[in-house]
């Protein structure tokens, strides 16, 4: 009779496995930057003079919610994909819950604590739902939940599209316009292509905000993994990819070392120089939206740019 073990690795570990297993390029994918500390240093990165992007974010935002008065009438349900700390979405449900008494806002996020935070800074505005899950199950619970007989915003802000590669973008829309309505509408933020001194910049600040950041994901796997990687070892590297049209981000190891992981029973080489491939930020011309519109059942409505920093909205409705 053989002895068998059932060990139950997170999601983590397995994203881990796989991504430092790989043995072309050693990458683990960006949602797992974002544990509480992970967080609280993206909430950091957002105040930093530059990172021009959140404020960018805010300030087309405002312009848009002073024109949902004309465009909105009939929204009686808000969704967003990544609630973030509200801040943004305030404008939003302020403008739609003047309109719409009976409002409801879905906050869709893998953090109880981001919706707990969402739930007491917005609950005086409207009802708030919020749902734990990932952004495609959460969005599946909220079209099953959602009133039918008036249209739905469902929110994608902040430029997390450009975690998403390219080739891989219109199918990720056309998942999210099979869980919509005809009719509904959808608000999409997303950073533009600008001066590269810039965009470097903004991914790699003096304070070194985004550094911490980055090397938290090491910080991550030592302690939920039992990981045993040396964080001065390592150093935060950022590239433009100009044929690509995206920042990336990576960890590069000072010296050639091989780093154990308790939780997976493994260990890991390093070369002198070879690195993790922890983001990419892509960045995008206004044009390419109405062509992600089109590929995924969408036309387009409307954009906003901000002038101070490239930074475009663009609302959306399902066909
Ligand atoms: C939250 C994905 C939009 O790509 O600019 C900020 C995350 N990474 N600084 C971005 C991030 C490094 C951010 N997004």
């Amino acid at each position: 009779m053989s002895v068998s073990t059932t060990i139950h690795l997170s999601e983590f570990a397995l994203a881990v496995a796989k991504g430092l297993g790989d043995p072309t390029q050693k990458k683990i994918p960006p949602r797992y930057f974002y544990d509480d500390l992970g967080s609280a240093l993206f909430e950091a990165i957002t105040l930093l003079a530059e990172y021009g992007l959140t404020r960018a974010d805010e300030r087309v935002l405002r312009r848009f919610a002073a024109e949902l008065p004309a465009l909105g009438t009939h929204v009686s349900s808000v969704a967003e994909l990544g609630s973030g700390s509200g801040r943004k979405t305030e404008m939003i449900l302020r403008a739609l819950a003047d309109m719409n008494p009976q409002l409801t806002y879905r906050p869709i996020d893998v953090s109880q604590a981001a919706l707990n935070i969402c739930q007491s800074e917005l609950s005086g505005i409207c009802r708030i739902e919020p749902v734990c899950a990932d952004w495609s199950d959460g969005l599946k619970y909220v079209s099953q939940r959602r009133e039918v007989n008036s249209p739905l915003l469902l929110l994608f802000l902040g430029s997390s599209i450009g975690n998403i590669d390219r080739e891989e973008i219109d199918e990720f829309l056309t998942g999210l316009r099979s869980s919509l309505r005809s009719g509904d509408l959808m608000l999409i933020g997303a950073d533009l292509v600008k001066d590269r001194e810039l965009m470097l910049a903004a991914y790699d600040d003096p304070t070194g905000v985004t550094a911490a950041f980055n090397l938290n994901l090491l910080g991550r796997m030592n302690r939920e993994l039992d990981a045993q990687f040396d964080l001065r070892s390592f150093a935060h590297e950022v590239r433009w990819n100009q044929d690509a049209r995206r920042i990336e981000m990576h960890l590069l190891s000072c010296r050639q070392q091989t780093v154990p992981v308790g939780a997976l029973d493994a260990s890991f080489e390093f070369q002198a120089g070879e690195t993790i491939w922890t983001e990419s930020s892509h960045k995008f011309t206004i044009e390419e939206f109405e062509d992600f519109a089109h590929a995924s059942g969408f036309t387009q409505l409307a954009n906003w740019v901000d002038d101070a920093w490239p930074f475009a909205e663009v609302l959306w409705e399902a066909g």
